[in-house]
């Protein structure tokens, strides 16, 4: 297993997700604890491309329950029908939002977030857990993000 990620600091957004997803690749590759892939991959995203918060909310007990995650404290338990979690859950589609202010129900964890992405990941055509991504900027994610967090996505729904 790799023992730590490496991205070029000056590589540009696209650049450094070319970078990072074989890397996770390859952290994910010889381990099967859920658990620890999750945390593995917070912290990649977290230190490879410089996010505020990156985490995992995952479906227990009819609810979206906080999973691995780096960043500030966050809340613990979201209902299926509230955030943007909960409208990734319910749509089974990636959510951008470029202001977390203009987003009806947005639940804020930190006042510090400004913008979001929320991916959901599937496991036999159901949602399982969804992957978190929160910015101090407003419009941080564009396209490019939802493209490799979607590849990422693909990665851990096959270790599932
Ligand atoms: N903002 C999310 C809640 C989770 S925190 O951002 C970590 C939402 O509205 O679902």
């Amino acid at each position: 297993m790799a023992e730590h990620i490496s991205i070029s600091s000056n590589a540009t957004k696209v650049e450094k997700y070319k970078e990072l997803i074989p890397q996770i690749e390859a952290l994910i590759e010889y381990e099967d604890d859920l658990t620890a892939n999750l945390a593995n991959i917070a912290a990649a995203l977290k230190y490879g491309l410089g996010f505020f918060w990156v985490g995992f909310y995952l479906v227990k007990e009819g609810l979206l329950v906080l999973g691995p995650f780096q960043g500030p404290v966050a809340c613990t338990r979201i209902s299926f029908n509230r955030g943007v979690c909960g409208a990734s859950y319910v749509q089974k589609r990636t959510i951008l939002v470029d202001d977390v202010d203009e987003f009806p129900g947005h639940i804020a964890c930190s006042s510090l977030s400004k913008s979001e992405i929320v991916i959901p990941i599937l496991k036999d055509e159901e949602v399982v857990m969804v992957l978190d991504v929160d910015s101090e900027c407003i419009s941080s994610f564009d396209e490019v993000d939802e493209r490799y967090l979607n590849i990422l996505a693909h990665l851990i729904q096959k270790k599932l």
